[in-house]
């Protein structure tokens, strides 16, 4: 019970911080609690294709900002983490998958059952240009329990995806054939309160059958 109301406090407390108080750090060890709650989230498959970049590097966390349309969190904030998500290794036939599925505690049938099954599925994708994507989309799992994951601490964070990519990419080395920008997390403590919260009404989006 506690447990839940604990969540949902966090979940009415979260909000898109816009502006972080600069002069107030992160612990270590909260940090390494939000990269675990990551590294613990659920993927399809399990894959966890996600990779987490920390930046610390004052000069690159400048040279970042303009290209992530000159946001303030971007430099204000006391984490910055960027998710990369994993992309050729994902590839059908590739060994990363079959590793992956190898770790499970299942007769060698069953494992090659799984292999076939993520082959046919990740052919499909490829077919059509969305195994990015779907890589992605995972990443972003691992992103909503790490901004849910902070607030239970008190950490506040913002989510952002207004960036120009590929001259991210660029600026951060990264190999594309291996894997793509998904997002970027800002983490730290407000510098004021936040506008109340707008959110559709329940009944508009829930519907039952
Ligand atoms: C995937 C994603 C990307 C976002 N990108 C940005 C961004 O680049 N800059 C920003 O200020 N907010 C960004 N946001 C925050 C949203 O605008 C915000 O979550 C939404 O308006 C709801 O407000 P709330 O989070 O304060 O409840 C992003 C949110 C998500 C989930």
């Amino acid at each position: 019970m506690a447990a839940i109301e604990g969540f949902m406090e966090a979940m009415a407390e979260r909000h898109a911080c816009k502006r972080f108080d600069e002069s107030k750090k992160i612990p270590e060890a909260q940090l390494r609690t939000l990269l675990e709650i990551g590294r613990l989230s659920p993927s399809s498959f399990g894959m966890e294709p996600w990779r987490f970049l920390v930046i610390r590097d004052k000069e690159l966390k400048e040279k970042l900002r303009p290209l992530c349309w000159n946001q303030p969190q971007i430099t204000e904030c006391s984490e910055l983490v960027v998710i990369k998500a994993l992309v050729g290794p994902l590839a059908p036939g590739s060994a990363y998958p079959r590793n992956m599925l190898s770790r499970r505690d299942l007769p060698r049938e069953k494992i090659e059952a799984y292999f076939k099954k993520y082959d046919d599925f990740s052919a499909e994708r490829f077919g059509r240009g969305e195994l990015a994507c779907w890589s992605v989309k995972q990443c972003y799992i691992a992103a909503g329990n790490m901004m849910t994951g902070a607030m239970a601490m008190g950490i506040d964070s913002c989510a952002i995806e207004g960036f120009e990519k590929e001259k991210v990419e660029a600026l951060l080395k990264m190999d594309v054939a291996k894997e793509t920008l998904a997002l970027i997390i800002a983490f730290g403590y407000r510098l004021k309160e936040p506008p109340a919260r707008v959110r559709l009404p329940f009944d508009e989006i829930v519907s039952f059958r």
